[in-house]
């Protein structure tokens, strides 16, 4: 059994992806190709925002965003710390400062309650300047948007949405990547709209802040090639990945509804013996991932063991939250310092979710962590 099954999905529609590939080796333009533009397109009308910028990964979506806010030393940006590295790892990349806050217990995001704390407390000590907030859509599922929108208009900070894991997510009828200001995803293979290598889409409705990302994506180009006005990057997503997104937008709609379908039977059979990651009302997850919680860190190990005997892989997003890497070892943070993100990185484990698992592997998975539990109590 697979844990993401990329193999099964392009067996699907492997003649489109051919020859969209093809089609790219045949005009040769590599670099900025038409595909690359058709795609910004699409995924801005998929997503509701104005503009899409595509880039070359979600790291670089979201270093792009804070390049284009003119984030740097001296500014605070508040995040989670239950996150990829990545999240975080933009921020102090750019000499600002990470400020973590701690997470819901139940949805594994962002507390927008212990935000404005954090925001109050780092305003009273006066040593940064707070300049943005990062909300990760933990797993597929967004956060909680009227909240930090609200925190955000009030203290005037911007909100970057890190939807890595959630595009095809929404609240209500508003999706994924729509959020904040500006929102970013990753188009990484296993993500649940993945491409064949790296890629990454920048979105938001602000003119402005599309044009300077347009420019940073190409080393800070101006009116031409080389007019320089900033300090930029290479940025630019393949057109080959371009290509092959587009025809993996085709059947997104499709999978994302199977995703869902999967996580319904998942929660069904799971939910009485194990947490499961709660969907408020009127939420939809993009299940990038689907994550329950174990009682302990022993308990885990020994569903995770007995998975892995019927050949049934998983893995733990994440094992040690970000404020207690060592490359994050200069904030001073330590053990207790968030406790809800401590507690549930001993307990978090993900099971193994494509749009191609089908019932019997379900109710395998199911079968074998139901009886591990009822063995253990
Ligand atoms: C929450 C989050 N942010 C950012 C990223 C970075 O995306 P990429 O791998 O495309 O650079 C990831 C990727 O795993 C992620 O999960």
């Amino acid at each position: 059994m697979q844990f993401i099954d990329l193999k099964h999905q392009y067996q699907t529609i492997q003649p489109q992806i051919d020859q969209a590939i093809q089609k790219v080796i045949n005009h040769g333009q590599y670099i900025q190709g038409p595909e690359v533009f058709e795609l910004e397109v699409k995924l801005a009308t998929y997503s509701g925002t104005k503009y899409c910028v595509s880039c070359s990964s979600g790291t670089d979506a979201l270093l792009m965003s804070l390049m284009a806010k003119k984030i740097g030393l001296g500014d605070a940006v508040f995040t989670t710390p239950f996150t990829f590295i990545a999240t975080a790892e933009v921020i102090q990349l750019l000499g600002a400062t990470p400020v973590f806050v701690d997470i819901i217990e139940d949805t594994f995001n962002i507390d927008p309650s212990k935000l404005k704390t954090a925001i109050d407390d780092c305003q009273s000590k006066g040593e940064l300047i707070p300049k943005a907030i990062i909300p990760v859509d933990i797993f597929g599922l967004p956060a909680e948007y009227e909240m930090i929108e609200k925190i955000g208009n009030k203290f005037d900070l911007c909100i970057i949405e890190d939807a890595a894991q959630s595009f095809g997510g929404k609240i209500k009828n508003k999706k994924a990547c729509s959020f904040g200001d500006i929102g970013t995803t990753s188009f990484f293979p296993a993500k649940p709209l993945g491409g064949y290598g790296d890629g990454g889409a920048i979105f938001t409705n602000d003119s402005e802040i599309a044009e300077k990302l347009i420019s940073i994506r190409n080393h800070g180009q101006g009116k031409s090639k080389y007019n320089n006005i900033r300090i930029g990057l290479n940025g630019r997503i393949d057109t080959i990945q371009a290509a092959i997104l587009l025809e993996k937008m085709k059947i997104f709609p499709k999978e994302l509804g199977q995703r869902n379908a999967i996580a319904k039977k998942y929660s069904q059979n799971l939910s009485e013996y194990f947490t499961c990651q709660h969907v408020p009302e009127e939420y939809e997850s993009a299940w990038a991932q689907f994550s329950i919680l174990a009682l302990n860190s022993k308990e885990r190990s020994r569903c995770m063991k007995n998975l892995k005997d019927s050949g049934i892989p998983t893995a733990i997003y994440y094992p040690k939250p970000l404020h207690l890497q060592k490359a994050f070892s200069n904030l001073d943070y330590e053990v207790g310092d968030f406790p809800v993100s401590e507690s549930i990185s001993q307990r978090i484990f993900s099971l193994p979710m494509h749009p191609y698992l089908n019932d019997k592997d379900i109710n395998l998975i199911c079968d074998i962590l139901i009886r591990c539990k009822e063995l253990i109590q």
